[in-house]
């Protein structure tokens, strides 16, 4: 399946520069806008998928990977609770040196690199655990994104998508109006680029529900798919096995 596309994208190489180029006009002022625009909602998000996976955080032999990282909040939150490797990767530059700027800061010695989720340069199998939170959604392929986190996995392994989805019917109404007039309006005050966050709130209008995103993760060979609303189906957690 398809994935985002962008105004004016025509091909799935245009859609994922126009994603990576706006990520990297908002770099400097994503975190901020990040927790002011989700009431700090984020940081809980974040703390629930980490809760989800802290026995397999235990081992110290475990290999986790969050893709799309961006400046490395949940990364972080997944290291701090790890006994084993935790690492991070993105294909944007200026969210990685925001990610590596606050890695030092907080004296971590968590490794984050540059790669394109849709071409991970790792072999296959060689992950416990793959993390993508906020990222999927940006996806040009859904379909093959999917396939290449299950590539990357090893036996036994297990995908987290942590990404906005569909909110309870009788909230819509407010969520659409927050989403499609005060977001835009605050994304231009805060981070200086009102078309990134209209383009949010696009997208994530368009993003599969949780019963398709679920589906779609079945159809690229992961098992016991299962997923957890949060807040209200603000955001949905799905967590997928690799058999
Ligand atoms: C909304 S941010 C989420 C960042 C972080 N995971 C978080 O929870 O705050 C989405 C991130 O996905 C990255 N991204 C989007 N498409 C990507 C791709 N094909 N490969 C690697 N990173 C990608 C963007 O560069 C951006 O940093």
């Amino acid at each position: 399946m398809k994935g985002t596309t962008p105004e004016g994208a025509r091909t799935e190489r245009e859609a994922a520069q126009w994603v990576r180029g706006m990520f990297g006009r908002v770099a400097h002022r994503y975190d901020f806008a990040n927790h002011l625009l989700s009431f700090n909602m984020d940081v809980l998000w974040r703390a629930r998928t980490v809760r989800c996976v802290r026995h397999i955080l235990a081992r110290p032999d475990a290999r986790v990977l969050d893709i799309c990282c961006g400046t490395a909040d949940l990364t972080l939150a997944l290291a701090r609770n790890a006994a084993g490797h935790v690492a991070g990767s993105d294909f944007c530059h200026p969210m990685l040196v925001e990610a590596k700027n606050k890695i030092a800061k907080r004296g971590a010695r968590t490794p984050v690199f540059e790669a394109d989720a849709m071409r991970l340069p790792l072999r296959d199998g060689s992950f416990d655990l793959i993390t993508v939170a906020f990222g999927f959604r940006n996806l040009a392929n859904y379909a093959d994104g999917l396939a290449e986190m299950r590539r990357v996995l090893r036996p036994g392994g297990r995908l987290l998508v942590l990404e906005f989805s569909r909110v309870w019917e009788p909230l819509s109404r407010f969520y659409d109006a927050y989403s499609f007039r005060v977001l835009p309006w605050l994304g231009a005050r805060v981070a200086g680029d009102a078309a990134s966050y209209r383009y949010l709130a696009e997208s994530i209008r368009v993003h599969p529900p949780q019963a398709e995103l679920a589906a779609m993760m079945e159809r690229a060979g992961l098992e016991k798919v299962e997923w957890f609303n949060l807040s209200a189906g603000v955001c949905a957690l799905h967590v997928g096995h690799r058999f």
